[in-house]
C-alpha cells in the first residue's frame, strides 16, 4: 500500500473545455531534460499522484510516455485512484510528424508507449514540420520542411472523431495562426498551450484565446527555473514575487503559480521533488490583492522559450519573429 498522506486532488478546481471536457486547474509536466532512468521516474509520476496530480502533460518527445503509462498501471494496482478516467492525460505531436497522413498512425503509437485507449488531449506540439529522421536538438540544413497547418488539424479532428482522443488542441500558436485554424476548422482547439509566467505574460495571445473560447494551457511557469536547455531565473529569483512572497508567508512559486490561476490559465509545472510537489498545489485557498497584481505588471517581459533552436538554415521558417508572427 502507498505510505498515507494527505491527497490534495480533492482541492484542485476544474474547468470545462470547449469540448464540454473537464480539465484539473493545475497539470503536472513531465517534460524537460534530465530525467532519471525508467524505474525512478515512475516512482515520480506516482508519488505526484499520490500527492494529488490528476492532470498530467508528456509528449512523444520527451520520451516519458512509457513511464507516465506504466505510473497509471501502478496507480491503478495499488488503488491510488480506481478508474483511468480520474486522470486526465495531454500527449503532443511532434514536428517530425504535423504531416495530415502521419498524424493518426503517431497517436496510435503513443497510445500504445502509455498502454491507454484514450488520450484527454493531443496537441500539435508545435507550428512547424522537419524530416522525420531530423535530430530536434540538432537541426541542420535541410531539415525543414513547410508545415500543412490546415491539413494537419483536419486530421487532429480526425482523432477527435476516432475517440481516441476526448479533446485536441495546439501548442506554441500565436493569435494569427489561431484565427486561420479557426476560419477552416469544423472542431476548434480547446486548448492553447504556451509558455506563460510572471515574465512572459502573453497580454496579446491570452485575452485573444480567451474571447475564443480556447483554454491557454502555461508551459514553464517557473520560467523553467534550472532546466539545462533555456531555463531562466526570471521568476524564481524575482525581486517583486520574492517580497510579495515573504508578505503571505508563500514561496516564489506558489505566488507565481497562483498569478497564473488568477489569469483564468491552467499552469504546468514540473518537479521531481515530493515537497515542491505538494507546495505547487496548495494555492487554491488564498488570493494576491490588487496591488499585488499590479506590482506583478511591472516585471520585464521576455519569451524564455523563444524557439532559436528550431531556426534552420535556408528553411521555411527564417527567424523567431516569424515563428511568432511578430509576438516577441
Ligand atoms: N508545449 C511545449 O512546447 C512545452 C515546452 C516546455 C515545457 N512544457 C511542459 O511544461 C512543463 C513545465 O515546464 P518546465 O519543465 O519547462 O518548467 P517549470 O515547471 O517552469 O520549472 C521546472 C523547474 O522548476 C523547479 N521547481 C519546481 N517547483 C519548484 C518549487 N516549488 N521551488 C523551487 N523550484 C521548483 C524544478 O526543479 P525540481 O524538479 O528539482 O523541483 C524544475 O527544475 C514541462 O514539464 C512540460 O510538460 C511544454
Amino acid at each position: 500500500m502507498a505510505a498515507k498522506q494527505e491527497n490534495l486532488a480533492a482541492k484542485i478546481p476544474e474547468i470545462v473545455l470547449n469540448s464540454g471536457h473537464k480539465m484539473p486547474v493545475i497539470g503536472y509536466g513531465c517534460g524537460g531534460s534530465k530525467a532519471p532512468p525508467m524505474e525512478e521516474l515512475i516512482s515520480v509520476y506516482v508519488k505526484a499522484m499520490e500527492i494529488g496530480y490528476r492532470h498530467f502533460d508528456t509528449a512523444s518527445f520527451y520520451g516519458t510516455e512509457e513511464a507516465l503509462g506504466k505510473a497509471v498501471a501502478k496507480a491503478l494496482e495499488i488503488g491510488l485512484i480506481q478508474n483511468r478516467d480520474e486522470l486526465f492525460i495531454t500527449s503532443k505531436l511532434w514536428i517530425t510528424h504535423t504531416h495530415h497522413d502521419l498524424v493518426l498512425p503517431a497517436l496510435k503509437q503513443t497510445l500504445q508507449r502509455l498502454g491507454l485507449e484514450y488520450l484527454d488531449l493531443y496537441l500539435i506540439h508545435m507550428p512547424l514540420r522537419v524530416k522525420q529522421e531530423a535530430n530536434a536538438f540538432e537541426l541542420k540544413e535541410g531539415d525543414g520542411l513547410p508545415f500543412d497547418m490546415l491539413g494537419t488539424w483536419k486530421a487532429m479532428e480526425d482523432c477527435y472523431k476516432s475517440g481516441l482522443t476526448k479533446s485536441v488542441g495546439v501548442s506554441n500558436f500565436s493569435c494569427e495562426k489561431i484565427s486561420k485554424i479557426l476560419e477552416n476548422a469544423t472542431i476548434p482547439p480547446a486548448v492553447n498551450q504556451v509558455e506563460m509566467n510572471v515574465g512572459w505574460q502573453q497580454r496579446k495571445l491570452m485575452p485573444f484565446c480567451k474571447e475564443k473560447g480556447i483554454q491557454v494551457c502555461a508551459y514553464s511557469p517557473l520560467g523553467a527555473y534550472g532546466k539545462s536547455i533555456y531555463g531562466s531565473n526570471a521568476v524564481m529569483e524575482n525581486e517583486i514575487l520574492k517580497d510579495i512572497a515573504a508578505s503571505k508567508s508563500k514561496t516564489i512559486s506558489q505566488v507565481a503559480l497562483r498569478w497564473i490561476y488568477e489569469q483564468g490559465v491552467t499552469p504546468i509545472v514540473k518537479s521531481f521533488n515530493a515537497e515542491r510537489m505538494k507546495q505547487n498545489l496548495q494555492i487554491f485557498d488564498w488570493q494576491l490583492s490588487k496591488e499585488e497584481n499590479d506590482q506583478i505588471l511591472q516585471i520585464p517581459q521576455l519569451r524564455v522559450a523563444n524557439g532559436d533552436i528550431f531556426i534552420i538554415k535556408n528553411g521555411p521558417i527564417k527567424s523567431i519573429e516569424e515563428l511568432w508572427d511578430g509576438d516577441i
